[in-house]
């Protein structure tokens, strides 16, 4: 493959592809087809800087699903802990697979593995963005409530990965994202300069959740911020998500979450737990959402992938 088609943030993906991901991620989900394997010998490496439980299990049980293969492979395992050149590993590593996922601390490595891969790269969370769970989420919320565009989304909490690829989304499907982040927990100021007005600030998580047909969260400590913790949770304490917190939002507004969540944290367990929580559906639709990223990106026939093939 001589120029892959990489997916390392939502701007790879236009907003037709993108409805079109969701729609197919619904039809893989309610019309499966065990017999349907169209990634038949084909491997993915994935490679973990840090821990997964639904990356890692949703992109191997899609390989599999789709009769390929996936390679889990942990730096302190290869020789990338050991400091051989992204460059090198990239140009070794893509000879040999059909396609690579990493999740790694620095965003700059998933692009660097990227330019030097020839296979697609796909981008299983950096410290700037988290793509895929994006592509799940709104697999969710068209599941439940039909199409965001036009919608009001409210991010509460850490300006981190998951608000950052809220940013971009609110972009590409077109809907309103109101931010209520505590003082120094903004997100990163280029990101949200390029999204224009389709964003608004807020001081307080009610003020953000007012009008709001979707409320979500995320851990105040992110993975590599574990030292941080004590002094996050004094920071945030204001800005956990209640039942007081939804009251303010419409009527049929959704909770989401990426997990894992900490319940009296970042959300109150009666919220995480409530009827409007969707998380478990959110969950599991990053195994449907991610079968419809590896159907596009590795399949050389994927524009000709029709309901009638499955
Ligand atoms: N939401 C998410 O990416 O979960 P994992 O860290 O378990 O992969
Ligand atoms: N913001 C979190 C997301 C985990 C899926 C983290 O980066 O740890």
């Amino acid at each position: 493959m001589m120029n892959p088609r990489h997916f390392i943030t939502l701007f790879d993906l236009s907003s037709e592809e993108f409805r079109t991901l969701i729609q197919r991620a619904i039809q893989l989900k309610t019309e499966r087809n065990i017999d349907y394997q169209p990634l038949k010998g084909k491997v993915l490496a994935m490679i973990f800087e840090k821990s997964s439980t639904r990356t890692r299990i949703s992109f191997e049980t899609g390989m599999a699903q789709f009769g390929g293969t996936a390679l889990f492979l942990s730096p302190r395992d290869t020789q990338l802990g050991r400091g051989e050149p992204l460059e090198d590993s990239a140009r070794v590593i893509s000879s040999m697979v059909d396609g690579i996922m990493l999740r790694t601390h620095l965003h700059q490595t998933v692009v660097t593995f990227a330019e030097h891969s020839r296979v697609p790269v796909i981008n299983g969370l950096t410290d700037i963005y988290h793509p895929c769970q994006l592509l799940a989420d709104m697999q969710t919320y068209v599941e439940l409530r039909g199409d965001i565009a036009g919608k009001t989304v409210a991010w509460v909490g850490d300006g981190n990965n998951m608000c950052h690829t809220y940013i971009q989304a609110a972009m590409v499907l077109d809907f309103k994202l109101n931010i209520a982040c505590p003082k120094n927990y903004s997100p990163d100021a280029s990101i949200v300069a390029a999204a224009g007005n389709r964003i608004q600030f807020f001081d307080t998580p009610n003020a953000a959740a007012k009008n709001a047909d979707l409320i979500v969260t995320d851990v105040w400590a992110s993975m590599g911020q574990e030292q941080e913790q004590s002094l996050r949770v004094t920071a945030f304490k204001e800005y956990q998500i209640t039942q007081t917190t939804m009251d303010a939002a419409n009527p049929d507004a959704l909770f989401m979450h990426c997990l894992p969540a900490h319940r009296g944290e970042e959300a109150s367990a009666e919220v995480i737990d409530g009827a409007q929580s969707v998380i478990f559906q959110e969950a599991e639709n990053r195994l449907h959402a991610q079968k419809a990223l590896l159907e596009l990106l590795l399949c050389p026939n994927h524009t000709k992938i029709t309901s009638t093939l499955l």
